[in-house]
């Protein structure tokens, strides 16, 4: 057997010899999906683009499992690109809500758009073609070319490039451009002739289920007998997180925050601003600047201070009581959110919907496109009721 190949300490001159891998990867690959991969999830069941596309979009960043619960209920609310193309954004969004990275949600929208207006109602049926769409790159439009049109293009997503990267021991570095470039030569390189679809969806399955960022199951792997990093002898498979950019950090709404080390914690005053009338009481809510955390959703105002958000609060109208609901926590990619609810009863005055926001049902404020905290925070309130007789436990402001 050869030298250990230790991937940090590879050298960049002995690359070209790093990246002789297991042989005959693709044909193994593709007889352990067979095998041993994943069948039923709902998007294989369709060679339809429109399908496929919307899952490959769903699941950048998501685990299966979220995507599972979002998937037929989207498709049960906007089964075709058209129907997609003419909803509003609102209600888009509306359906995202809780599936998070909500740039995604927008783009899906956009892209539906361009399809319809752009292509007939059809998908380009080349990745050159999709790419050119909005929120498709150029890893999600070969598995989209991959599955549907059955053409040889080469993905290379988070789980991917760890799995070629250990099987081919490429130094797990800093991420550059000329490293990202090797990884895309070699995805290419590796491509089979035959069984584009088996073969994509092996990478994804081998990546997903087994080799895996944190304690891989190099026993049930196809490679466990070559695998370049694993013949290297030194124990731990090296990461290929930070520096590839590989979907380890998948976040979900239910990812615990203290799991994640070395993360910034913001803390948000939210202003929960109710008119409540005889039978029934309004939230005001705002929709929020289209970059940044949560884009283009409604959201409850925010601030960094109770004094900023009961001096908002004013100008919506006279204040008539208000109370500290509990503080919940929402972990971001790259920041853990220490919400703040500052509930407050106000009688609004006239002008105050020139101030970037509306007063909504609380119906009606479910059917937007919401944060899922902000979600939760509302519907604790139609459980509990309290929104349909007033708000109990007001101080007078
Ligand atoms: N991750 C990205 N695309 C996927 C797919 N088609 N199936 C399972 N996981 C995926």
């Amino acid at each position: 057997m050869s030298a250990p190949c230790v991937a940090t300490a590879a050298k960049p001159q002995r690359q070209e010899s790093l990246q002789q891998g297991p042989p005959h990867f693709a044909e193994r690959l593709v007889a352990w999906q067979r095998s041993h991969g994943r069948h039923d999830l709902p998007w294989q069941a369709s060679t339809d683009p429109y399908r496929v596309w919307l899952s490959e979009i769903m699941l950048q960043q998501t685990q299966v499992a979220v995507v599972l619960a979002y998937y037929p209920r989207f498709l049960q609310r906007f089964p075709t690109v058209q129907a997609l193309a003419e909803a509003s954004e609102d209600d888009v969004l509306a359906q995202w809500s809780g599936l998070g990275y909500y740039r995604r949600a927008r783009n899906l929208h956009r892209c539906a758009q361009q399809i319809c207006q752009e292509h007939g109602g059809d998908f380009p049926r080349t990745a050159q073609g999709l790419r050119q769409l909005a929120g498709i790159g150029r890893s999600t439009a070969a598995a989209i070319a991959a599955f549907c049109f059955g053409e040889h293009a080469a993905i290379l997503d988070g789980n991917v490039k760890r799995v070629l990267g250990r099987s081919h021991a490429l130094p797990a570095s800093a991420g550059t451009a000329a490293e990202l470039h090797a990884l895309w030569s070699l995805a290419e390189r590796l491509l089979p002739r035959h069984d584009i679809q088996a073969y994509t969806q092996g990478l994804m399955d081998l990546g997903a289920t087994v080799c895996k960022p944190r304690n891989p199951f190099c026993l049930q792997c196809p490679f466990q007998s070559d695998c370049r990093t694993r013949q290297s002898g030194s124990g731990a498979a090296p990461l290929f997180d930070a520096a590839h950019g590989s979907n380890a950090q998948q976040r979900t709404r239910d990812t615990p925050v203290k799991a994640v080390k070395a993360r910034r914690t913001q803390t948000w005053v939210l202003l929960w601003a109710e008119y409540v009338q005889a039978d029934s009481a309004l939230i005001w809510l705002e929709r929020r600047a289209t970059t940044g955390i949560w884009p283009g959703l409604w959201c409850l105002p925010q601030f960094d201070s109770r004094e900023q958000a009961l001096r908002h609060a004013a100008q919506l109208g006279v204040l008539t009581g208000h109370s500290l609901r509990p503080v919940t926590r929402h972990a971001l990619t790259h920041v853990d959110l220490q919400l703040e609810p500052l509930q407050v009863r106000i009688t609004p005055t006239l002008g105050a919907r020139e101030a970037g926001g509306t007063w909504f049902t609380l119906p009606e404020a479910l059917a937007l496109g919401l944060p899922a905290p902000v979600r939760r925070l509302l519907q604790t309130a139609a459980s509990s009721a309290k929104l349909q007789g007033g708000p109990q436990a007001l101080a007078p402001a």
